[in-house]
């Protein structure tokens, strides 16, 4: 079997909290004989300012590029408000994704049978929902140039930011959607706004010729990222595969995830390009922060940091059984009460994360 090598970054806050469940359930599936990893540890956000004055020490990027796969916990807090802009934790997230090349953002937002009641929709419309978003990460808007704000001759001022997508960015977002959708419903929602954007034009005829080309067996269709935002609402389930820019990804996958109940629920990978030796890099975190408001209290859920373990064990390894086996693990725990405050109803017993991870590997050990 193969051994992966494994790099956790646990960060700040909850991040060492939810990380340390993670851990657990790494070693299980290391005695069970499921994976083999061979695990390094560092540091990464205000930890690594405290230690080393930088967000992301030049040591660990070159641990990270080494690794097969990089956990992280989640970075920031209070206690590094006042440090420079260049050195604020969130730098050291923002380099490890520029530097790996991490274009690919995939966020689920699944609903457990057991939590469809926490939705912000109707059980009905909720239920079963398992859809998977995949955003641009490191073009669009948020990154082209011209991106300034200047004054005119009149003292008003202007401000300009610039969308630019080139043919092979968006070739190779869209093919991580229709491999991903292969492995799925086999269904891709494409998102842009052609209507009023000239990269929105050309999103749509690369995404349009690749499926001809490549990808036929896939159903396709084309949807209007505003007309997008209100199917979400209106009826998610109709979507499996949907794949969309920086910019309409960072709104659709924040709305999407509030249709599954707490943010300590949500997993997320972030992936680069495929390396002539076939490997690529990739990042796997929660989608939550690392919530000062309740760091060293044993009250974060770890649920969203263990599923971004089932994403890594399932994207970047091949080992569908083993990541099979963690989603059905978390599946059951909820499914026999296990509740972290952040998804506990009145009548529910409330567990630490401690106890979460507790239930987590129980089930696990249990389905193995
Ligand atoms: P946050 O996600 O840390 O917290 C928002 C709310 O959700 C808080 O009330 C928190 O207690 C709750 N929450 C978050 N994760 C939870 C979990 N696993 N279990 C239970 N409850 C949970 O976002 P916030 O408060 O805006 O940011 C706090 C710090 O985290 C800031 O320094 C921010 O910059 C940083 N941050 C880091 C991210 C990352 O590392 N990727 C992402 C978002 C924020
Ligand atoms: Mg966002």
């Amino acid at each position: 079997m193969t051994t992966y090598k494994l790099l956790l970054l646990p960060g700040d806050g909850i991040g060492p909290e939810v990380m340390a469940e993670v851990e657990r359930v790494v070693a299980v599936l290391g005695e069970a004989g499921l994976a083999s990893f061979e695990t390094e540890t560092d540091l990464v956000g205000g930890a690594a300012v405290d230690a080393h004055g930088v967000p992301l020490a030049d040591a660990t990027l070159a641990r990270a590029r080494a690794a097969d796969a990089i956990l992280l916990g989640a970075v920031g807090g209070p206690k590094w408000t006042g440090v420079a802009y260049e050195n604020r934790p969130e730098a050291g997230l923002l380099r490890l994704r520029k530097d790996l090349l991490l274009f690919a953002n995939l966020r689920p937002a699944l609903c457990y049978p057991a939590l469809a009641d926490a939705s912000a929709l109707k059980r009905e419309l909720v239920e079963g929902l398992d859809i998977m978003i995949v955003r641009e990460l490191t073009g669009g808007v948020y990154f082209g140039e011209p991106k300034e704000i200047t004054t005119l001759p009149d003292g008003s001022k202007r401000a300009v930011d610039t969308q630019v997508y080139t043919t092979g960015e968006i070739d190779r977002i869209a093919r991580v959607a229709f491999d991903l959708a292969r492995k799925r419903g086999n269904r891709v929602a494409s998102v842009e706004k052609n209507n009023v954007m000239k990269s929105g034009v050309l999103w749509k005829e690369v995404v349009t010729q690749l499926h001809a080309a490549e990808y036929a067996d896939v159903e396709l269709e084309h949807v209007l990222a505003d007309n997008c935002a209100m199917q979400l609402v209106r009826r998610p389930k109709q979507y499996d595969v949907l794949v969309t820019d920086n910019l309409f990804g960072d709104i659709l996958s924040d709305a999407a995830s509030m249709l599954t109940g707490s943010l300590g629920m949500l997993p997320s990978a972030s992936l680069g390009e495929v390396g002539a030796d076939g490997t690529r890099a990739a990042l796997y975190e929660p989608v939550h922060g690392s919530a000062p408001d309740i760091a060293g209290k044993d009250a974060a859920n770890p649920l969203a940091m263990i599923g971004s373990l089932a994403m890594c064990l399932r994207y970047s390894f091949g080992l569908g059984e083993a990541a099979d086996l963690v989603d059905g693990a978390i599946t059951d725990a909820l499914a026999g009460g296990a509740r972290t405050r952040d998804i506990a109803s009145e009548d529910s017993k409330v567990l630490g994360t401690k106890g979460m991870g507790e239930a987590v590997v129980a089930a696990l050990k249990s389905r193995i």
